[in-house]
């Protein structure tokens, strides 16, 4: 939540970097901006509510130095004097943020006393008269953050700059800051789409560390001692391209549309580290699947999986209940984190939990050099490129294929689950045609009025069909509920009236016969039905046919549903790459 950028170089529109970088990062956040920028001996501020969108970069004052921030709202309500940067009051200092400092109420307090003026509602305000409060004590600005640092309890990632210095300070405790190394100066970002147009060199910062940089050499520190660091660079792989939308009118559909080479990308794996994982299962006395949201969902489905492919009980919790589960924790559990973004603070906290008490983690991520990806002892990537838009789709699908993977090389059967994934790629390849596209906006054009809609699926179908919720919801904002099909009888189905749709999503499975008659149930009460299935049944209104994929049903399954949901977005006249109130990286709790 909330994205943060900052350039000092030898550039001259270092405020323009700042608006463009801010405008990769609004998927963090988006409602409201702003940068600050070296001007001379002064600070220059701009903050405004509402997208970065419209703005020129170029309308802003030519300097070398800039911070800026993308705002996801967690305490105050959306107004410009809430968004970022905040500075002390002689306007010397100023920071940006992403976290929460939990503690601000008390620090405010203790300012107020001594004189400060808040002009915001912000946790963050307290950072820069903090800072000033220890300038007090040292003339070295990069101290006197460290100092106040010290301070706060909580999650941040700030940048903060000061008018007697041309250098960035930066700090994380909890929220991910990336340093982009160019020839020409340093960047410091959440996350490297950001910058990725200027360099893909990175240095990532752990938690506790502090960085200096005045854009020609750059200091890594503990942020306690201060006793300096050495850091690795990496080389990102991820292309420029794939961070843009190219041609399509949002990022969701074209990452839906990715979906026709990620999946196999995800396929693409290091057979002898799979094997590796597949053991640390198979010798794990407790293996226990955790994510959020989406991922959260790849996880019941993996449960599936497992049990179905290889016989293998796991247990399955969202990320922020897995704290809970402590009791069941020993040396020997395992738990599998499922993350896009690896960088979820519920995941990173279920982490957390499960290393103090001595478990091993396995990370199942896209982002490499995530939170998530360096606190694990076994990282598999899902190789699914940059997502930007807020909902999750291509991410999603690579969740399933290394999930699945993965169960089948504890079945000792890699070779057969490789093939069949390969497959569906190439089915995924195919169904994603501009035909199969028109008929699905057909089908949203019919439903789009609708205030609610109801999905059901059983078995590995299930998982898909609360994640098929979540996806109408976030996007189209009508209200759509998922249910496992036997459970309709025992309460939802009173909710069926006439006309209501409802999606039914099947495969040629063990559970068919038993979806079918509770799509006979649903259609008794006058529900609409959309069987999502490899064959068409009578009992069906409507029907979108999807490939005879197998283990892989849950994959194709969701696929029509996610462009579903793009088209009840963009009918509805909503934006599907921004919907309202959310983020697409979550990091805070
Ligand atoms: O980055 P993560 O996979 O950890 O994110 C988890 C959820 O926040 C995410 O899947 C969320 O539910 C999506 N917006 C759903 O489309």
């Amino acid at each position: 939540m909330c994205g943060i950028f900052g350039y000092v170089g030898n550039r001259s529109n270092a405020a323009g970097l700042a608006v463009n970088g801010l405008k990769s990062l609004e998927y963090r956040g988006y409602d409201s901006w702003g940068v600050a920028w070296k001007e001379g001996s002064a600070l220059g501020l701009r903050k405004e509510t509402g997208k970065i969108s419209g703005i020129n970069p170029e309308s802003l004052p030519a300097c070398s130095l800039a911070i800026g921030h993308t705002r996801w709202a967690t305490h105050g309500g959306v107004t410009a004097a809430n968004a970022h940067p905040h500075l002390n009051e002689d306007r010397t200092i100023a920071v940006v943020h992403n976290g929460i400092i939990e503690n601000y109420q008390e620090l405010r307090e203790e300012l107020k006393a001594k004189g400060h003026v808040f002009l915001s509602e912000t946790d963050t305000e307290v950072i820069p008269h903090l800072i000033e409060e220890y300038l007090k004590e040292t003339d070295d600005f990069a101290h006197a953050v460290r100092l106040a640092c010290q301070r706060f309890t909580g999650r941040y990632g700030i940048l903060a700059v000061h008018t007697t210095s041309d250098t960035i300070v930066a700090a994380r405790t909890g929220s991910p800051l990336i340093v982009g190394k160019a020839p020409d100066g340093f960047f410091i970002a959440s996350d490297t789409p950001a910058f990725l147009e200027h360099t893909r060199t990175v240095q990532y910062l752990d938690d506790g560390e502090m960085v200096i940089t005045n854009g020609k050499s750059i200091i890594f520190s503990d942020l306690k001692t201060g006793e300096e660091k050495l850091k690795r660079e990496i080389e990102i792989t991820w292309s420029i391209d794939e961070a843009r939308k190219g041609d399509y009118a949002h990022f969701m559909l074209k990452e839906i549309m990715d979906q026709k080479e990620s999946v196999a990308r995800a396929v693409n794996q290091n057979e002898e580290e799979i094997i590796e994982v597949a053991r640390a299962i198979e010798n794990a006395r407790g293996t226990f699947l955790v994510g959020c949201g989406t991922a959260h969902k790849a996880c019941m489905a993996g449960e599936h999986f497992f049990s179905i492919v290889a016989g293998k009980h796991v247990n399955v919790a969202p990320a922020s209940e897995f704290k809970l589960y402590h009791r069941f924790l020993r040396p020997e559990s395992l738990l599998i984190a499922v993350s896009q973004s690896g960088e979820t603070a519920d995941v990173l906290e279920a982490i957390q939990v499960a290393k103090s008490k001595g478990a091993k983690v396995l990370a199942i991520v896209n982002s490499p050099g995530s939170s998530i990806a360096r606190a694990a002892d076994y990282t598999l990537l899902i190789n699914a490129g940059p997502e930007r838009a807020v909902a999750s789709t291509k991410a999603l699908t690579g969740q399933l294929a290394v999930l699945m993977l993965v169960a089948y090389a504890l079945a000792g059967k890699l070779a057969e689950g490789k093939k069949l994934l390969l497959e569906t790629a190439s089915m995924i390849n195919d169904m994603l045609n501009p035909r199969y596209a028109d008929y699905l906006s057909r089908v949203a054009d019919h439903i789009k009025a609708k205030e609610d809609l109801y999905i059901i699926g059983r078995s590995w179908n299930y998982p898909m069909a609360l994640e098929s919720a979540i996806k109408i919801q976030e996007v189209s904002y009508i209200h759509a509920e998922g249910f496992a099909g036997g459970e309709l009888k025992h309460g939802p189905i009173a909710l069926i009236e006439d006309g209501m749709p409802c999606i039914v999503l099947a495969g040629n499975d063990e559970v068919l016969p038993d979806i079918l008659s509770n799509a006979v149930q649903l259609k008794a009460r006058g529900g609409y039905v959309i069987g999502v299935a490899p064959e068409r049944n009578e009992i069906f209104d409507e029907w979108i046919r999807v490939p005879d994929a197998g283990a892989a049903q849950p994959i194709v399954n969701i696929i029509p549903i996610q462009v579903l949901a793009y088209f009840l977005a963009v009918q509805r006249g909503k934006d599907p790459d921004m919907p309202r109130n959310l983020a697409k990286s979550v990091t805070v709790k």
